[in-house]
């Protein structure tokens, strides 16, 4: 009877395990055709909700199939299934609010706190996990803590304590609630921070586990806090978004920290798809900038975009609405380069409208992406698909400078560092080096923004002084606006 019992619970057991690793090998590929779909615009919305699809599944799994070993070698189901799901409903209502009424300006902000929270959840995995190795480790007699897990639970804490801690400020800059503290000091202390963090872990692991060590635990998560906090103060307000990516590649690492440990199939794949990719994205936000990303971090250039005045004794010429108006209008060939300005006015719409007037009467409209354009990876493609405008009238920076001397008009809005002629003839320049769209070589340039103010590297733009270019200045949603009505009242 006895061995009836152990040979039923055996089976029970392994047809738990199995389903539940099933399901995590399930939601690991729906996680990676999500990411696959992500690559396109027509198929983004449908990937992220595969993804989501794969989160449900594994979450749901693991409430109902997870099994503990118990002492008594018996295998007991997860307790507190009413906290777990008072939990989820509520992180679930609070970030479908958030994300229901976040303005598309805002988004960088609201990445950056869900990422900080995923950076949280890391650390507290690892903090709950300690004490708990610690125990097994002083009960099986171990005199020392180097082992695997160790390194997991440690590593995750650091790495997850970072992301929370960096993410938190990162949006308080973008945000425009915390300010930069640029200051060369705060390179050696993160310096010192690093080394610190990295010798504790070393420290710990060479304890015998006991009580005391929770103290060092404690002081290694604080260490870890103030590391984060330090790690993203210098940073250039607007370098936020590659800092960022960088902070979502940690908290993928640090979430995978807590798949080795628990030998959770999902987590794992979950958190190394999140570090990767953040990874490959900050590499690419770095090339497309021109600029390593030690640049980035101790931050040569950035911090908003100061407004000044004129440069020297050069003047601008400017374009009456009813000139620019007639000039669209008898063109064959027009490119819209939409930078960070049009987000901010949210003229998205009305490009879309003035592109489809322009097409009634003929001429052919296109827009030119630069991949840096606006605040964060996608911003420009994210806001034209918004106003519903057709994924192939975008061109990518080559095609759109390959194509410049055909064009007769080019309408700049709201766009500044990434039509700067700097970048290619100017190597004292901070944006030396960085591919821009060649704006200058069209026909003709309309530029429209609101005055001479610089952009984000808070350099001066040699494009609005060249004999081609005319400025329309104004806001960008009223200037469009009425270049509209004007031009239907052609
Ligand atoms: P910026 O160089 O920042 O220039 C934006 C321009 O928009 C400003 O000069 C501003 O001039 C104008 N503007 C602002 N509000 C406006 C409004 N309501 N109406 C009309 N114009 C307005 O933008 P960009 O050309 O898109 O370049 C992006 C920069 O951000 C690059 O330097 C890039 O390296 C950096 N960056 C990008 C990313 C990503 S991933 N996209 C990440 C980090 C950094 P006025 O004030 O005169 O109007």
């Amino acid at each position: 009877m006895g061995t009836m019992e152990t040979f039923t619970r055996t089976i029970e057991f392994s047809e738990y395990i199995s389903v539940l690793e099933i399901s995590y090998i399930l939601a690991s590929i729906l996680f990676i055709l999500g990411l696959k779909k992500l690559s396109h615009p027509d198929t983004a919305r449908s990937g992220n909700l595969w993804a989501a699809a794969g989160m449900g599944l594994a979450i749901l799994f693991t409430i109902l199939f997870h099994k503990t070993r118990m002492e008594n070698g018996s295998y007991e189901g997860i307790h507190n299934i009413g906290w777990i799901v008072a939990a989820l409903v509520i992180g679930s209502a609070v970030g479908w609010m958030a994300a229901k009424k976040v303005k598309m300006t805002a988004m960088p902000q609201m990445v950056s706190l869900f990422n900080g929270m995923g950076g949280a959840c890391a650390a507290l995995i690892s903090l709950m996990e300690f004490p708990k190795m610690q125990n097994m480790l002083a009960t099986a007699g171990a005199t020392n803590m180097l082992t695997g897990e160790a390194i997991a639970i440690l590593l995750g804490l650091m790495i997850g304590g970072v992301s929370f801690a960096g993410s938190m400020i990162a949006f308080g800059k973008l945000d425009e609630r915390i300010g930069d503290i640029k200051t060369p000091l705060l390179r050696y202390i993160n310096l010192v921070f690093l080394f610190l963090l990295l010798a504790m872990i070393f420290y710990i692991m060479t304890m015998a586990p006991g009580k005391d060590n929770n103290l060092m635990i404690y002081l290694f998560t604080l260490l870890a806090l103030l590391y984060g906090i330090t790690f993203v103060m210098p940073i250039g307000g607007a370098d936020m978004p590659v800092v960022i990516s960088l902070l979502n590649s940690f908290t993928g690492v640090a979430a995978s920290m807590g798949g080795f440990l628990y030998g959770n199939q999902a987590m794992l794949t979950g958190g190394i798809l999140v570090g990767s990719s953040g990874t490959i994205l900050t590499i690419l936000m770095c090339k497309a900038m021109n600029r390593s990303l030690l640049n980035v971090i101790i931050g040569v250039f950035g911090g908003g975009g100061a407004a000044s005045g004129s440069s020297g004794e050069q003047t601008v010429k400017e374009i009456s609405l009813s000139d620019a108006s007639v000039l669209l209008s008898y063109s064959q060939r027009v490119l819209i380069v939409p930078g960070y300005g049009l987000a901010v006015a949210q003229a998205q719409h009305l490009c879309h409208e003035l592109e489809n007037l322009l097409g009634s009467k003929g001429v052919e409209v296109k827009y030119g992406i630069h991949p840096v354009a606006g605040r964060m990876p996608g911003h420009m493609n994210v806001l034209l698909a918004e106003a519903d405008v057709a994924y192939e009238k975008l061109m990518e920076m080559e095609d759109a400078n390959n194509e410049m001397g055909n064009t007769d008009v080019v309408i700049v809005i709201g766009a500044n560092d990434v039509v700067n002629p700097a970048a290619e003839n100017d190597p004292s320049s901070p944006i030396s080096g960085m591919p821009v769209i060649q704006v200058w070589n069209a026909k003709n340039t309309i530029v429209m923004k609101r005055s001479m103010a610089k952009g984000y590297a808070a350099i001066e733009n040699n494009l609005f002084f060249m004999p081609k270019t005319r400025m329309l200045f104004g806001d960008a949603k009223a200037t469009m606006q009425k270049l509209v009505s004007e031009i239907k009242n052609l």
